[in-house]
């Protein structure tokens, strides 16, 4: 069934409890769509679910394909859009079996669920991460996939996998490739709960309400302007307008593309840790330390397609604007 009381178009969110998934989620329901949402809450958050989203929420897992044809025999959704994965970078070195097998062998029953379901329309959640060391910065779509870890090499996976599944079966997908996803939902329902944290921005607020004693800062002698690496930071509710455009663009007969998702500017982890200073107003102490392996100096996506191809643009581009509406977030949440 659809939906018993409206004709809404139905869109099956996987991960739809954990950051990005909520965001879109409710971008998805201001736009009209009816959603259901498929999360193991392993890292989902209930609560945020049931206070601000109108979604149905199924608990299960990408891995179980009795659930899934059981989904799609009880909903005729237009289209998927797959957010659940395992992010942790470091983790996937250490357990690389565990991202494979979730991350991998998550999306391929899916997939193949969908395939027998007959639905033809995706949207998947890719990184940076599979460019790996960028050879050209702003990095477009068409740079080499270099990916140097377990977690970005499943997301190259999954994408090779979309290439054969739109010429044999006629899948047409919409691959995100995001930057640093930041911020929070500008009116402070939602916003990002990792645990554990490895993103600096919640990390860099964590240390301004106390919960850390000081913010680590790795590498000072990159050329860059200050010294410090640089990232792309995407506020969270521009990603999540990609997402309505990107399934709308497929239900229009839109077919595969892989796309970048950043902001187009870059900004320096000591000028993150000033501006939070400006917007919290404590003072949060810094610790300079070696490099990481494996940090590449800069990082900014060139985002023209999706400006283009979608009609795409961000709208919270600035850093304090992002950090403002993370800091309402953090305050609230753990506060
Ligand atoms: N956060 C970023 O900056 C960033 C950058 C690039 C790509 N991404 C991708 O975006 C997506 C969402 O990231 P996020 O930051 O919101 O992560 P998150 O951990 O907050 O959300 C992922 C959600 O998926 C659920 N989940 C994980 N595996 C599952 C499975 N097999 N079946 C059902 N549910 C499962 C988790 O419980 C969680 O709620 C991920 O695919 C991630 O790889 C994130």
């Amino acid at each position: 069934m659809t939906n018993p009381t409206t004709s809404a178009p139905s869109i099956l969110v996987t991960g739809g409890a954990g950051y990005i998934g909520s965001h879109a989620v409710l971008a998805l329901e201001q736009a009209g769509y009816q959603v259901v949402i498929l999360d193991s809450l392993e890292y989902g958050h209930q609560d945020l679910v049931e206070q601000h989203l109108n979604a149905t929420l199924i608990k299960g897992n990408t891995t179980d394909r009795d659930l899934l044809d059981q989904l799609f025999t009880q909903y005729d959704f237009v289209a998927v859009m797959h957010f659940a994965a395992y992010i942790a970078v470091g983790e996937s070195v250490t357990a690389p079996a565990d991202y494979y097998r979730n991350n991998v062998y998550g999306t391929l029953n899916l997939l193949q669920a969908m395939q027998v379901a007959g639905i033809k329309q995706f949207v998947f959640s890719s990184t940076c991460a599979i460019y790996g060391p960028p050879k050209t910065v702003p990095i477009p779509e068409d740079h080499p996939k270099n990916p140097i870890s377990p977690y970005a090499s499943s997301k190259l996976m999954v994408e090779m996998m979309l290439k054969d599944f739109q010429k044999a079966y006629g899948l047409q997908s919409v691959c995100f490739r995001y930057f640093n996803a930041a911020g929070a939902d500008p009116q402070g329902r939602l916003g990002e709960d990792h645990n554990p944290e490895t993103h600096l921005i919640p990390l860099v607020l964590q240390t301004a309400l106390g919960t850390r004693d000081h913010i680590s800062i790795y590498g000072t002698d990159y050329t860059t302007r200050d010294g410090t690496c640089i990232r792309d930071y995407i506020h969270v509710a521009d990603l999540a307008d990609a997402h309505v455009k990107g399934v709308q663009y497929l239900i229009d007969g839109g077919e595969t593309a892989f796309i970048n998702l950043g902001n187009g500017n870059g900004f320096t982890v000591k000028e993150v840790i000033e501006t939070a200073r400006k917007v919290t107003g404590h003072p949060i102490p810094a610790l300079e330390c070696g490099r990481r392996p494996g940090d590449p100096p800069s990082l900014i996506g060139s985002s023209e397609h999706a400006r283009q191809r979608l009609k795409w643009t961000p709208q919270y581009a600035d850093l304090e604007t992002i950090i403002s509406h993370a800091w309402q977030w953090h305050q609230k949440r753990h506060g």
